[in-house]
């Protein structure tokens, strides 16, 4: 293999090559490196780079597979910063993780820093006696996963939220729910907590925007935190969608708004969605309300059934966006040159307590 051709360029000249020049190099590259390396690609992610990844999954599941791919020095995740923590948290000491590009992260995540659900909590824990569990969405960063392990309090992902939030409303009195307010909302619903149990924290006003009285009533408190991407679809494109395609079935993610989570027919993580419609009879209609990355992969996988995003424009995820064919050649070259870029790295300590957090979602 001639190793001119695997010698890294300046970022920014990789614009510059073709579309076929960039493949081949991606795919020496990753020859190369053989089974040193493991390239991980979420759902959200571009079919131009999720081609190359050995395992397509949600979160969870890529964390998961990483760390049982013990032989691999290098994984290279595709996806967003939280899930990239994630794997280095769930991995093990000798294996570097890598995100293409370290601006990919996820608004969501963004939306609770750490110093603010401390206050949040000495706030909370000060009016009430009342014992409050934590439980944080996998969407957070790893000092919020780490503020829950060392609160007795559990990581959730949307496939078991449900789950995890039973566990801790049977543990506490009350749960306090980072950083997603409407999955929050939504599973609490499902759960049977009245929409008047449960109060938003808003880490911008003065004791979370709520009264002395508010934090006394509330069963769970939910994080004022969002998806931009989910946020955008609303209970109308339910609506519209019937009318337009009749006997279609509109399904979303929990991460959606609530009034939109009423309106669909199911829900469910991204793992669910594709299994559903893959699953579902030839003939069968779809209206999908996720990342619209994924709901194009359907509509071409599952030709046989008509699948459509419930928004028409399609909701993007601008963040995943950013790992691009070209970041994701430039970091490959540079590991076969020796030079690891684009590390994520989370320190011991927030590590050990977000593992316990982790671990203890496992075991319920
Ligand atoms: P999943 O864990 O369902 O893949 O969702 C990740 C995500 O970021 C959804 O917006
Ligand atoms: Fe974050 Fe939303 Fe993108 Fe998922 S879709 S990674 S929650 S910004």
């Amino acid at each position: 293999m001639a190793t001119a051709t695997l010698t890294p360029l300046t970022l920014d000249s990789y614009v510059e090559l073709s579309e076929p020049e960039l493949e081949a190099r991606i795919a020496r590259a990753k020859a190369h490196l053989g089974r040193r390396l493991v390239i991980l690609g979420h759902h959200y992610q571009r079919d131009e780079v999720v081609k190359f990844a050995d395992y397509r999954g949600d979160s969870l599941r890529l964390s998961q597979l990483a760390a049982s791919r013990a032989e691999a020095e290098f994984i290279v995740f595709c996806g967003v910063h939280f899930m990239a923590e994630s794997a280095d948290i769930l991995s093990s000491e000798h294996q570097k993780v890598i995100l293409p590009d370290l601006n990919a992260g996820c608004s969501m995540a963004d939306m609770a820093a750490i110093e603010e659900v401390e206050v949040a909590w000495q706030e909370l824990t000060r009016t009430t006696t009342a014992p409050i569990v934590p439980v944080t969405y996998i969407n957070s960063t790893a000092a919020i996963k780490a503020f829950v392990g060392r609160n007795a309090g559990a990581v959730c992902t949307s496939s078991n939220a449900r789950k995890i939030m039973e566990w801790a409303l049977g543990r506490g009195e009350k749960g306090l729910f980072l950083p997603d307010e409407h999955l929050g909302r939504n599973t609490a619903y499902a759960l049977g907590v009245p929409l008047e149990r449960m109060a938003v924290w808003d880490p911008h006003e003065e004791r979370g925007g709520l009264s002395e009285e508010q934090i006394h009533d509330a069963k769970v408190i939910l994080w004022k935190g969002h998806c931009s991407v989910h946020q955008r679809f609303l209970p109308e494109h339910a609506e519209a969608a019937r009318k337009k395609f009749p006997g279609i079935r509109v399904i979303a993610h929990p991460e959606c708004r609530f009034d939109v989570c009423q309106a669909a027919d199911e829900l469910g993580s991204t793992e669910f969605i594709i299994k559903r419609v893959t699953e579902s009879p030839p003939g069968s209609k779809w209206a999908v309300g996720t990342e619209i990355h994924l709901v194009n992969r359907l509509a071409k996988e599952c030709a046989d059934k008509m699948v459509v995003s419930l928004e028409d424009c399609g909701c993007l995820c601008s963040t995943m966006f950013r790992i691009s064919p070209q970041h994701l050649c430039w970091t490959l070259e540079n590991l076969v040159a020796g030079n690891i870029v684009n590390r994520v790295s989370v320190d011991a300590e927030t590590k050990r307590w977000a593992r316990t957090a982790l671990e203890r979602m496992l075991q319920i």
